[in-house]
């Protein structure tokens, strides 16, 4: 069965991505990680929507290590929420085994996702649409057998840090 397609107007963006991006190897998607951690500020939000195996954890992993070379990022698909202590601290959500947007409250979801103090990283988004601040980057990754591929979508207030995003990629 194919997954559902993303819908960007559901998501309150405009029609086109800022950046898509072949992931050709696991490097492309480190660097995209990478490039995230470089333009991103404390309180940013970024949505990640895509199938199994797209590389979701593994670009926040490379997020992560570049804010904190020695930290482990590990999937939290069995804790639902990891917070690491990097400058500024990463908030990894991942939404795949959650039910109701009720058990994404009461774990305190808001006072992490608007706290400002974190970037904040939430895996597939999709499934719980409420959880989207309506205001960041959604990244949706797709993978189709070993071809993968990223396409960055911004909210109008993170245009500038979507092209700073770009501009690292391609200079
Ligand atoms: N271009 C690529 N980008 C990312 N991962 C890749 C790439 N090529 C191969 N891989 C491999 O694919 C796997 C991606 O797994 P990852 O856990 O990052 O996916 P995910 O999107 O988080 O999946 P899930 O939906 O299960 O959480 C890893 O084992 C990685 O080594
Ligand atoms: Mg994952």
């Amino acid at each position: 069965m194919d997954a559902p397609q993303f819908d960007p107007q559901a998501f309150g963006l405009p029609e086109s991505p800022a950046l898509v991006l072949d992931l050709s190897d696991e490097e492309v998607t480190r660097r995209l990680g990478r490039a995230l951690a470089q333009s991103l500020d404390a309180g940013a939000f970024v949505g990640l929507i895509g199938n199994l195996g797209a590389g979701k954890t593994t670009l926040v992993q490379s997020l992560v290590r570049t804010l904190a070379p020695d930290a482990e990022a590990t999937s939290p698909t069995y804790t639902l929420l990891n917070e690491y202590e990097t400058d500024p601290p990463v908030v990894h959500v991942d939404l795949y085994r959650l039910e109701t947007y009720d058990e994404l409250e009461s774990i305190g979801y808001w006072d992490y996702a608007e706290s400002g103090f974190a970037i904040t990283c939430v895996e597939w988004l999709d499934r719980i649409p409420e959880a989207w601040p309506r205001e960041g980057l959604i990244l949706e990754m797709e993978r189709v057998d070993s071809q993968r591929t990223a396409r960055l979508w911004a909210t109008p207030g993170f245009d500038t840090v979507a092209a700073d995003i770009s501009e690292r990629l391609t200079s």
